[in-house]
């Protein structure tokens, strides 16, 4: 049976999805505890990432090479950069790229020296699927979060962007630096710490891969406001229904 793998980045997502488990079993490799079980008739891995490339790179190839995961998806929250992509949107990855890479002059910026590439793409099936269940999830965002939390954020017809996304072992928290990003790669959609690594790890394998972001801030000066709160009372649930939506259309293998 195929084997899905799901990285949360937040301790409350991945809560969410083992509540969601019936018969989660838990084994611990390399420090880290991989919930193995069903969930919605698939066979399921779920974890923890850990956050920042290295930690998520070591979660990630644990998961393909100990627990056999054919297809892995990750979930977890991001700054966004694109103009028009606002807190409570989502993004759904197309291509990743590690902004922090520069082995330059020896190899082009960003590039991943030896790869002869800057860009890891996301399986365009996967996110194509993750997408749709994206859409139907914040078409309905009321119902998942509750009038309140909509109002409480001040969440406004969220949106689901597919594009380019870019890791760095950077919490990008001021306007400078989200500037200077947005100068140097003017087509990223969103700044998080994890997922070009993890597109990379699967590249090495060919194992399909994707990877879906709520937007919790700007990345600017503001970027660290309710963030807690936010990942609670909003991503999380976000995650989980997007997720559930996925699997319910998705065809046990
Ligand atoms: N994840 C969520 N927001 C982020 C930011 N501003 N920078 C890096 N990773 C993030």
């Amino acid at each position: 049976m195929a084997v899905i793998g799901i990285m949360s980045a937040m301790h409350e997502e991945l809560a969410a999805v083992l509540a969601a488990m019936p018969d989660e079993q838990r084994v611990q490799v390399a420090g880290r505890d991989f919930w193995v079980g069903h969930w919605q008739g698939h066979s399921v891995v779920a974890v923890l990432s850990r956050i920042g490339k290295v930690a998520a790179a070591t979660t990630a190839t644990v998961l393909l090479e100990r627990f056999g995961v054919d297809t892995l998806v990750f979930t977890g929250v991001a700054g966004g950069l694109g103009t028009d992509v606002r807190v409570g949107d989502v993004v759904v990855a197309q291509g990743l790229l590690q902004h922090d890479m520069d082995a330059s002059p020896l190899f082009p910026r960003h590039e991943v020296p030896l790869y002869g590439r800057a860009h890891f793409e996301a399986d365009a099936g996967l996110s194509a699927q993750l997408a749709a269940a994206s859409q139907q999830v914040l078409a309905h965002a009321g119902q998942h979060l509750g009038a309140g939390t909509l109002a409480e954020f001040a969440l406004n017809a969220p949106r689901v962007h597919q594009g380019m996304v870019i890791s760095g072992d950077r919490f990008v928290s001021t306007s400078a630096e989200s500037q200077a990003l947005r100068q140097a790669l003017p087509e990223a959609l969103a700044v998080e710490m994890e997922g070009a690594a993890v597109a990379q790890v699967c590249h090495d394998y060919g194992v399909p891969f994707a990877a879906v972001r709520t937007i919790s801030d700007r990345a600017d000066d503001g970027a660290h406001t309710d963030f807690q709160r936010f990942i609670r009372e909003v991503a999380s649930r976000y995650s989980l229904a997007i997720l559930s939506q996925w699997l319910s259309r998705r065809q046990p293998a």
